[in-house]
């Protein structure tokens, strides 16, 4: 199999060279080369529309990232970026006060995600989960925190601990996916102390592979809330809007107190969301001080409106898991057709191909090895996250896909 050719990324190095003059690290967290492959991806984007990306050097790539999520419909999508543009051109979107939008929106929540009744908008995901931490912790007048899963950048929860002091997350606790017995444990030793349990309902830790609930395991959470009295929160900044419009929840029929939204609700303008049970939520309007210049800025309500209504309209997640399956279906045969210790975990509109781990580590050199070859080919997958399908998609697009991932797993095989 030949070795596809390395991409020409000269103007992206340069322009992380200069970068690392003027940005600490030159890029921010998860955009670092080091985050992809060094040498082979590029880091700086030029342009985006449906489903392609092309670089500072001209490189076009079929995107699998989908902007870490946002993008459920496409890359500048013309009617959520038209009534965006119309919004701000006609009546602006930065105001002393707020602006309609927020009853619509929350109106139009109440009736989509199972648990919602009363809402509060952010503009980050990690504003969503740490304001629902401070209501849990009002609330309840309790302190301690279960959590599972990636919930942002804040204090309380961020990996790399650097300039924290400790008494930040010293009563939060994380417990692993799936598995009941160690939640549990902890509720055993801290459930009277504990304020919320804070878990994506749908399991993609970070770098690792994706799972679905055990039978029970959702159900089991909940029944530990209710026992010890703590709030149970379910991140859904991934999944809503993508696995279903209400999330994990609707798709598995466990209801949280509260659930946080935000990546694909407004298709990547900049809005997010907690939303819950009336009595739990109303502690935001009373006890607590949660505000910031830019939350009620328009823009995000706006194009958070146009998208639900596409997706409804259009019918684009059941297009998503319909391609999808078929595309993953396909993955999985030619994983087993090569069988070179990938894996494909995950479900249709969220799916990650990884290497089984051995104890040479050769399985790292085959995942560098294949991720290589499908940048090269102009497939952006990386191998430290997760990939996601947008509507805009392609049949044509998909098919090309399988092919570099099937020439790729075949070089895999060849070399290593
Ligand atoms: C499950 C989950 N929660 C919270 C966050 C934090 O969101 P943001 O990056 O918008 O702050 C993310 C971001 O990737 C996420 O995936």
């Amino acid at each position: 199999m030949k070795e596809a050719k390395k991409l020409n990324i000269t103007k992206s190095l340069e322009l992380f060279k200069e970068a690392c003059g003027l940005v600490p690290g030159g890029v921010l967290g998860a955009r670092k080369p080091g985050d992809f492959i060094e040498g082979e991806y590029p880091v700086f984007l030029e342009t985006g529309k449906g489903c392609r990306l092309t670089d500072v050097d001209g490189n076009e790539f079929v995107d699998f990232l989908c902007g870490y999520g946002p993008i459920i419909l496409g890359y500048r999508e013309e009617e959520v970026d038209e009534a965006v543009c119309r919004q701000i051109k006609e009546k602006g979107f930065c105001f002393t006060l707020t602006q309609k939008f927020q009853n619509v929106l929350a109106k139009k929540l109440t009736k989509l995600v199972p648990c919602s009744e009363l809402s509060i908008f952010l503009k980050t995901g990690s504003d969503a989960t740490t304001a629902s931490i401070r209501i849990a912790r009002a609330y309840t007048g309790k302190i301690k925190v279960m959590r599972c899963g990636y919930h942002g950048w804040h204090d309380w929860c961020v990996e790399m601990k650097g300039g924290i002091p400790s008494k930040f997350y010293e009563d939060v606790f994380e417990f692993p996916y799936n598995r009941i017995d160690k939640l549990e444990e902890l509720m055993a030793s801290h459930g009277k102390e504990t304020a919320a349990i804070i878990m994506t309902p749908f399991g993609h830790p970070n770098h690792e592979e994706m799972q679905e609930p055990k039978p029970g395991f959702l159900q089991g959470v909940r029944e530990l809330a209710d026992k010890y009295g703590a709030v149970l929160v379910f991140d859904e900044i991934r999944t809503a809007f993508r696995l279903r419009m209400g999330g994990a929840q609707e798709l598995y029929g466990v209801t949280p107190d509260l659930t946080v939204l935000g990546k694909a609700i407004a298709n990547g303008y900049p809005i997010s969301v907690v939303t819950g049970k009336r009595d739990i939520m109303s502690t935001a309007g009373s006890k607590l001080f949660i505000s910031s210049t830019f939350f009620p800025n328009s823009e995000g309500f706006v194009a958070a409106l146009k998208t639900i209504e596409i997706l409804e309209r259009d019918k684009v997640l059941e297009n998503i898991w319909e391609k999808g399956e078929r595309f993953i279906g396909k993955i999985r045969a030619l994983i087993e057709k090569y069988d070179v210790g990938a894996r494909l975990t995950g479900v249709a509109p969220m799916f990650f191909i990884t290497f089984d781990k051995d104890e040479t580590g050769a399985y790292k050199q085959k995942r560098t090895a294949f991720y290589t070859q499908l940048i090269r080919k102009g497939f952006f997958f990386t191998p430290y996250h997760h990939a996601y399908i947008s509507f805009r998609h392609t049949e044509a697009d998909l098919k090309s896909t399988l092919n570099a991932i099937e020439e790729s797993l075949a070089y895999v095989r060849e070399k290593l």
